[in-house]
């Protein structure tokens, strides 16, 4: 079988795998890094929303034959990382997720914190601030129906996003 290496999470990894096989599997299976959900497996419900070079993606639609070496995949686990927070630190959009007590089950919740922060950071790249029409454009879908409180804590967290 091919050897498949990218970096997760800000570390190198290479497993065994054919090519056509989705990121999410090989994320979740064979990494045993389950952060990313799986709900839909083709890309409509957004469960599973992660990051790859810094911008959100849905790893159950990118064959992992399709990632380079060089590409970084990051996941909730890795995210606090990315702030350079260490150990049980948090990501502010973490941070704003609890003060807010967002999670109803938690089932679609990382995936959420994670389209939260690439639209922050996308917003920012455009030299905005995040507007109503941004939150709309969210298509992470929440069973239990948390949205008013994920809107009120992407605002807060952005602000801590400094
Ligand atoms: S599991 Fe990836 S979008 Fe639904
Ligand atoms: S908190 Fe249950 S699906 Fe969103």
């Amino acid at each position: 079988m091919p050897k498949q290496t990218f970096i997760l999470n800000g570390k190198p990894v290479t497993v065994d795998v054919h090519d056509d096989v989705r990121v999410l599997w090989v994320l979740r299976d064979l990494l045993g890094v389950t952060g990313p959900k799986y709900g839909c497996g083709i890309n409509v419900c957004k469960a599973c929303t992660s990051h790859i070079n810094g911008k959100a993606f849905n790893p159950c639609s990118v064959r992992v034959g399709d990632l380079g070496r060089t590409d970084k995949v990051t996941t909730i686990e890795g995210l606090p990382a990315t702030v350079g927070a260490k150990g049980r630190d948090l990501h502010p959009m973490q941070e704003a997720w609890l003060e807010l007590d967002v999670a109803q089950c938690g089932y679609c919740q990382p995936g959420q914190i994670m389209a939260a922060v690439a639209l922050v950071k996308k917003v920012r790249r455009e030299g905005r601030e995040i507007s109503e029409k941004d939150l709309d454009s969210i298509r992470n879908i929440c069973r239990c129906g948390t949205y008013v409180r994920i809107r009120e804590a992407i605002e807060k967290g952005a602000r801590a996003m400094r």
